[in-house]
């Protein structure tokens, strides 16, 4: 078994025999029952093309397709030939089918405030927007960099760029300046969409203040449109900035969605990996659309008539597929909330379901873990009843979270989801269909259509049941990334080139003799904290910035509420000393307050191979306070060991 950062919930996993099955009732209404997931999945993977093609033709194409999928190793190319217009698909479609008056997106602001667009309103806006965007000169093809706090406008500004192809990069509104502006000339964008604020915990989050310096050093940028979300004041630079209000009021709401390329970038997305540099993960037109349409709606048992609820921001792949593309494809109710969980306290949650009846709640470990600590009572204060679904996202969830979810949100009656993907996979790839199959808290569950997962050595030898090992994808599915942007070396290698043939996803995992994976975590040097993917590397440079520290390593530490949680050893420069509070700050303002170490350990050496190698896995167990186990003979000086141990963190 490869190491992993979570042994604590892989412990607890490998206790679990708890099977819940959905009601009668649940199977009997579901859209998807086990015969048909049986027939189809067989069929996904027998005659893939025919599969793709009824789910392709749901949708709407300018111009058919010509061959379902190109294969080249590694690249793929799904749809070859068709074009399309996945905003086009995401709202006049559903116009078109009658749709115009339901609702889009009803968004609730973490001050109270509450705006709805039906999906006629929505494409009247969109289109407003494509407008402004090529009034600014926007072509297809060129990146526009998004900074914005969970407002309708972001789905408008990333559905605007999606109607005249040109390509969108959120970046998450938590992120700093420097993050910002490298995302920024990573993809050479030359339009920043942001706001002048957002709120967090009922304070306003200066993003234009953070885009104005971000932007002294970002030679492509031209033009920047702000959204006005708090009314503060702001900065103003009359060459380059557009209000959008001014400007999507002053636009025509005609506009002919471009047809485009069934391969043309959609978006570029960055997350973590094992090195320094974070990936600008693309993905395109076809197959994205494809793969998130058909997940959204036979994971979430998509009806007519249910409020879809997916907490993620838009910042995360979560928010792009679950959020805004996978729902409104399928002409859903999408619930969008601004703000924090707890704002104004543990109640925001439930009292957003019991006030907008949300039938179908997507959201993460992590912030279940939160609400558990706080009690049973603050939500028993609610009327929960609307819920029928509930599913669960981005890390491992550990049976308790999940029973208490279960039990608690979903007053025994909804089925709950664990859903296994990745920023790169575009959609869901493992789960549990919500009446074909029963949940056993703390597996992700099987394949979805088309997907051939299998476990395996490094070597590429295949696994069975039982035995741990890395979770690999057989064959290529329509929404899986195509590059990594400006880097097609690092895709090859990260990717498709691990382990032979076969798609490396960077996850351990362990399979039952039911077919159910459970995740036990990753595999290579990417924490998860509180659902966030951060790499220990690029922290690592962000701690070695500072002047005071010389060399540092970062791990992870089981967290009972985040997960993980971020561990750094540092070592002092010559003639300095180390001030943790400053060196958090310094994190901050280098990556975001989701990569502050909780803890810091100052020492003078680091377990080094003879080679000079930093031995992780030391680092860990140290991190976690638990003794030393393995060779430690391969160390230059074991004893660096025992002396990081009795150093208390700070
Ligand atoms: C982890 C988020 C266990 C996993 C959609 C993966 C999960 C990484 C689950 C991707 C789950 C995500 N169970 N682990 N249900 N969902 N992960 O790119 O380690 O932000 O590789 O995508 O999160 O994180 P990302």
């Amino acid at each position: 078994m490869p190491h992993t950062n979570s042994h604590d919930h892989i412990d607890a996993m490998l206790h679990e025999t708890r099977v819940i099955a959905p009601s009668e009732e649940f199977q009997a209404r579901a859209r998807v029952t086990r015969e048909e997931y049986e027939r189809r999945y067989r069929q996904s993977l027998e005659q893939p093309d025919q599969f793709w093609s009824e789910v392709a033709g749901e949708l709407h194409w300018t111009k058919p397709w010509e061959q379902v999928l190109d294969w080249q190793e590694p690249h793929a190319q799904w749809f070859v030939g068709g074009q399309t217009n996945v905003a086009y698909n995401a709202l006049d479609r559903n116009v078109q089918r009658g749709l115009g008056d339901k609702r889009a997106i009803v968004w609730e602001g973490e001050d109270g405030e509450v705006r709805t667009y039906t999906y006629a309103e929505l494409l009247r806006e969109v289109k407003r927007a494509a407008n402004v965007l090529l009034a600014l000169g926007v072509q297809p093809g060129d990146r526009v960099t998004l900074y914005m706090p969970l407002i309708p406008e972001a789905a408008v500004a990333m559905l605007a760029c999606a109607r005249i192809g040109a390509v969108h990069s959120v970046v998450f509104g938590g992120f700093s300046v420097s993050a910002l502006s490298d995302r920024i000339n990573d993809a050479q964008s030359k339009v920043l969409i942001t706001a002048d604020a957002g709120y967090r915990r009922g304070q306003p989050v200066p993003l234009k203040k953070n885009a104005d310096v971000a932007a002294q050093n970002t030679p492509t940028l031209e033009k920047m449109l702000v959204v006005r979300r708090a009314g503060v004041e702001v900065a103003w630079e009359p060459e380059r900035d557009v209000w959008w209000h001014e400007a999507i009021e002053a636009a025509s709401d005609e506009h002919e969605a471009a047809p485009l390329d069934s391969e043309h970038p959609l978006f570029i997305l960055y997350t973590s990996g094992s090195t320094g540099k974070p990936k600008g993960v693309q993905h395109t037109t076809g197959g994205y659309m494809v793969g998130t349409y058909l997940t959204t709606q036979t994971v979430f048992d998509l009806r007519d008539d249910d409020v879809y609820w997916c907490t993620a921001d838009v910042g995360w792949i979560t928010g792009h597929s679950y959020s805004v593309y996978g729902p409104l494809l399928n002409g859903a109710t999408v619930v969008m909330y601004e703000g924090a969980p707890n704002q104004p306290d543990w109640g925001r949650f439930w009292s957003l379901i019991e006030k907008h009846r949300v039938t179908i709640l997507y959201t993460a470990p992590t912030a279940i873990r939160a609400f558990m600590q706080h009690g049973d009572e603050i939500p028993g204060r609610y009327d929960l009843s609307s819920l029928r679904l509930l599913g669960s996202v981005g890390e491992p969830i550990n049976p308790e979270a999940w029973m208490w979810y279960w039990r608690v949100i979903g007053g025994e009656r909804c089925p709950v989801v664990d859903t296994w993907w990745q920023t790169e996979t575009g959609s869901i790839m493992l789960t549990t269909l919500p009446g074909a199959f029963s949940s056993k808290p703390g597996s992700a569950g099987v394949p979805m259509y088309g997907v051939e997962p299998a476990l395996m050595t490094r070597e590429g030898e295949e696994l069975g049941a039982d035995d741990g090992g890395l979770l690999v994808i057989k064959r290529p599915w329509p929404s899986m990334l195509r590059t990594i942007y400006g880097d097609d070396e690092r895709y090859r290698k990260s990717y498709w080139g691990e382990i032979k043939g076969v798609y490396f996803a960077g996850d351990g995992a362990r399979r039952d003799a039911d077919g159910y994976y459970t995740i036990v975590g990753r595999v290579d040097d990417v924490l998860n904290v509180s659902g966030h993917r951060l790499g220990t590397m690029e922290i690592e440079s962000a701690l070695v910035a500072h002047p005071s520290v010389s060399e540092a390593a970062v791990v992870g530490k089981p967290d009972p509420i985040k997960g993980e949680s971020v561990v750094a050893f540092v070592l002092t420069q010559d003639g300095y000393t180390v001030d943790p509070t400053e060196l958090r700050a310094h994190v901050s303002r280098e990556i975001g307050a989701l990569a502050r170490p909780d803890s810091i350990i100052v020492s003078d050496a680091l377990p080094k191979t003879r080679s000079g190698k930093i031995m992780r896995r030391f680092l860990r167990q140290i991190a976690a306070g638990k003794p030393i186990e393995g060779d430690t003979s391969t160390l230059e000086d074991p004893s660096v060991l025992e002396r990081l141990a009795a150093t208390p963190p700070a």
